[in-house]
């Protein structure tokens, strides 16, 4: 069992400078995800090399996992992926990272830590007030993928983000992947575990409107 980080920390108020899209990515115009707590990255790393066509920008407190996969890229010389360190709600609500959502056409929210005592759920990811700022700066159209393997945490974060006016479910069974950010399906690692672990996955999609 890994050790939680506590996103609370004052550790996590100081926010690395994110150099623009055009500095980051080889094509900057290519569709933006975010994949919000990101842990190594694999998923990215998978994503990256699958789907060519979009960029990936991916956010991980845990800043040694970072660092790797920041040199993994260099290594691989892979364009289309990015990595940055801290909390990703203080780095989304700063303005100097305000242009990460306003070009963002999907974020992703891959089984993150449940938090699961009530006085810790204000260091859960998805809160009100972070939804808020989600809806304030991604463009109409724009979409969000939540899944975890804890109900309770499911239902907190639908209602969460269902409880703004701005975004509306979409019905999972009518999505169609093969034009989103993964259109292969691939699966996280915390994924792979539940699958093996026949535990039920919960999970759902939202469209800014
Ligand atoms: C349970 S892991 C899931 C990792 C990966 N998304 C997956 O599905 O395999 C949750 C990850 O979110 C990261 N995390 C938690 N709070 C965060 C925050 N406020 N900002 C950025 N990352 C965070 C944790 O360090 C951890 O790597």
């Amino acid at each position: 069992m890994r050790q939680h980080v506590n996103p609370l920390s004052k550790n996590f108020n100081e926010i690395e400078r994110i150099p623009s899209l055009v500095e980051i990515f080889g094509d900057s115009k290519l569709n933006l995800h975010l994949d919000i707590g990101c842990a190594a990255g694999e998923f990215l790393f998978d994503l990256a090399l699958v789907n060519t066509s979009w960029n990936y920008l991916g956010i991980e407190i845990r800043e040694r996992l970072v660092k790797t996969a920041k040199l993994k890229v260099l290594e691989k010389d892979i364009k289309n992926l990015y990595f940055v360190f801290g909390n990703a709600n203080n780095i989304l609500n700063n303005v100097q990272s305000k242009f990460i959502l306003e070009n963002a056409k999907s974020i992703s929210f891959n089984f993150p830590d449940p938090w699961f005592k009530k006085k810790h759920y204000k260091r859960r990811l998805i809160q009100p007030d972070f939804i808020n700022i989600l809806s304030n700066s991604l463009q109409k159209g724009s979409l969000i993928f939540i899944k975890t393997d804890v109900k309770d945490l499911f239902d907190y974060m639908d209602c969460t983000i269902s409880s703004n006016l701005y975004f509306r479910n979409i019905d999972i069974k009518d999505f169609n992947y093969s034009k989103s950010f993964n259109p292969n399906k691939l699966k996280t690692n915390r994924e792979k575990l539940v699958i093996v672990n026949k535990l039920d996955i919960f999970e759902s999609i939202y469209i800014k409107t």
